[in-house]
């Protein structure tokens, strides 16, 4: 394992040229550190589909960088694939030494990191498993978890409504995601098993492209007019979708009727919940996520191997992947104040206007 790490460091580096008299490296194992300094380059997917990744993702990588004395470069694609190949070629001309990357899809995914590798850049997948990729490292939850834990926070819902044969609509993910795949893997372990004795009923599944919020809503708006206003819970897989579906019911005075799922314990998500509109949401502790990528980012930039001690299958490349998967939680409206005690979001943005009375009966402190 080792050697094939090192040797990969001395390709890499003999290609960016870094490779220098190693005098004082304590030895033949440092053979493929260098005195280039760490410089670690990040791209974000898009500021849109989810108000994670500029609002908590960017925050913590920086503080993890920065607290490590390490130079960093964090930039954010839009949602434009284009870009997203421009930056990662500017980073590495810019001579970062490790890219991580949060992929728009597999394909682009893939070609920034095979010509990263190509160049002696080290990769990360970050959050997103970039499939047939060749990153290093890749760094997320357990997602297939994160899918359960809404399929089943449905049911708690719908049981405590006492809702019986209840119509269910699916607003998955981006089809480009691989995360939306294992969302909907875990939903659908706890859901298909009660769709096939009948006991529930699925009326529409529909994935949205790029998780994009407005047209989620246009989607659920169809949904709904498919199905003659007959939806009794809405398995929605991020927040941004969740609020998207609550913005047509509302306009249908079913907000609070239908429970509907989320994820990413966002502000805005949160509120929903307190205001009896989400039933649930699914908090992923960013901070801890950020600080396991960044800790390999740093290793790498070093030249160095950490074990992670897990590996996650890569079906498109046959490969097994070094990773770190975070576990999630589920939130629901007694426990919203776990995200608030874990620093994720603050009760002074959480209890504003309106909702400080619910933050009070709700027991956010
Ligand atoms: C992430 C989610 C996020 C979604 C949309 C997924 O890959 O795991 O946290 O809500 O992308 O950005």
């Amino acid at each position: 394992m080792r050697k094939g790490f090192l040797t990969f460091a001395a390709v890499g580096l003999l290609a960016t040229g870094g490779l220098t008299a190693c005098g004082d490296d304590g030895g033949s194992d440092q053979a493929g550190s260098n005195d280039k300094k760490p410089k670690i380059g990040v791209i974000l997917p898009d500021s849109k589909s989810s108000a994670r990744w500029e609002g908590a993702d960017r925050k913590y990588l920086k503080e993890a960088f920065d607290a490590a004395g390490v130079e960093s470069d964090i930039q954010n694609a839009q949602n434009d694939k284009t870009a997203f190949q421009t930056i990662a070629d500017q980073m590495i001309t810019n001579g970062v030494n490790v890219l991580m990357i949060v992929n728009l899809d597999s394909g682009t995914g893939k070609a920034v990191l095979d010509k990263a590798k190509s160049q002696g850049v080290a990769t990360i997948d970050y959050d997103r498993l970039t499939l047939g990729g060749s990153a290093q490292y890749y760094v997320s939850f357990d997602n297939e978890a994160v899918g359960k834990l809404q399929g089943e926070g449905l049911v708690k819902c719908l049981t405590d409504k006492n809702v019986k044969n209840p119509a269910i609509s699916y607003l998955n993910g981006s089809p480009t995601d691989n995360n939306a795949t294992l969302f909907k893997n875990g939903y659908d372990s706890v859901l298909k098993p009660k769709f096939d004795a009948n006991e529930y009923t699925k009326v529409a599944d529909d994935s949205v492209p790029a998780w994009d919020n407005a047209q989620a809503a246009t989607i659920f708006e169809q949904q709904l007019t498919k199905a003659r206003g007959k939806i009794d819970g809405v398995l929605a897989a991020n927040d941004g979708l969740g609020n998207a579906a609550i913005s047509v019911l509302k306009k249908n005075k079913l907000n609070g009727k239908v429970p509907v799922t989320g994820q990413d314990a966002t502000k805005e998500g949160l509120q929903n919940i307190l205001a009896g509109d989400q039933c649930m949401t699914v908090y992923k502790a960013v901070k801890k996520e950020a600080d396991a990528a960044s800790e390999l980012a740093i290793a790498l930039a070093k030249g160095e191997k950490k074990d992670t001690g897990q590996t996650v299958k890569d079906p498109e490349g046959n490969r097994d992947v070094p990773s770190v998967l975070l576990e999630p939680k589920a939130i629901y409206k007694d426990n919203v104040n776990d995200v608030v005690a874990d620093g994720y979001v603050t009760k002074e943005e959480l209890c504003t206007g309106d909702f400080a009375k619910l933050c009070t009966e709700a027991g956010v402190s």
